[in-house]
């Protein structure tokens, strides 16, 4: 059912795109702690290869990661055997009872399969109902401003064996973002070229704040986790639920 994140990019995602969810984690685990959450399962939505649940798990919480990507959850399981990781898309997956849900490198965003807003509310609902009493669930979304109006923004990253070339366009009437990605990877001693395409909803902050609101959380909103700070034109969300 993969519709991104296919066996080369989630490579390249791992070696060469970490550093988000090594950078976000620490201050994830100083969220919990400042919610007195020092124990008990988090879910990870869009755990990609299990980065956060590594030391998630080494903090001494356990872990369930849900990813659409098999080639993610693969990487994810080699990583941390003692979590536990299953494929499926975030917007469907039934949540278990649990101490916070967290959703890092804005998985909600993605348009991979369903996502529109009765989605959305049903997934706050269910999150909602899954966190225990004073349970958080943290995420980052994208918000409108990566791209100007009518402008293409085109990068390239490169590592030992691979290198992505981006090309991204965002569209303000749809409120989407989307980026066509190539990548080049060796394998024999050739290069191996993949192509995706990922289309991501562009979130407003009070829409957002309204809808988690209406579902009973208290939201705080952030351009930060700890003292890491999110890339532009993205939002960190901490809704908690109150005892
Ligand atoms: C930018 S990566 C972030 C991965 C990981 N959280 C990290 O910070 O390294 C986005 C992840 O969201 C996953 N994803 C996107 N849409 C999804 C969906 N509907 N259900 C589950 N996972 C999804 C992708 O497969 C990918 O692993």
């Amino acid at each position: 059912m993969t519709a991104g994140y296919n066996e080369d990019l989630a490579y390249i995602h791992d070696v060469g795109f970490r550093d988000y969810a090594l950078k976000s984690t620490p201050g994830i685990l100083e969220i919990l702690k400042q919610h007195q959450i020092g124990s008990g399962l988090i879910v990870d939505l869009g755990c990609g290869s299990g980065l956060s649940a590594e030391i998630l798990t080494q903090a001494g919480y356990q872990a369930l990661g849900i990813d659409i990507s098999a080639a993610m959850i693969a990487i994810a399981q080699a990583r941390v055997p003692t979590a536990n990781f299953r494929v499926e898309s975030l917007f469907t997956a039934e949540i278990p009872s649990c101490a916070a849900v967290i959703s890092i490198g804005e998985c909600l965003s993605y348009a991979f399969d369903a996502n529109s807003d009765a989605v959305l509310d049903s997934l706050f609902q269910r999150i909602y109902h899954a966190l225990s009493p004073g349970g958080v669930f943290i995420f980052d979304v994208v918000v409108p401003g990566h791209v100007a109006p009518r402008e293409t923004l085109k990068s390239f990253t490169e590592g030992e064996d691979w290198i992505v070339l981006v090309e991204k366009q965002e569209d303000p009437t749809q409120q989407t973002l989307t980026r066509r990605i190539i990548t080049l990877r060796k394998v024999d001693g050739l290069y191996r070229r993949t192509d995706e395409v990922h289309r991501q909803r562009l979130f407003d902050r009070y829409t957002l704040s309204e809808a988690l609101n209406r579902k009973g959380f208290q939201v705080a909103v952030s351009d930060r986790y700890g003292a890491f700070s999110l890339l532009p034109a993205r939002m960190a969300v901490c809704a908690h639920k109150i005892i």
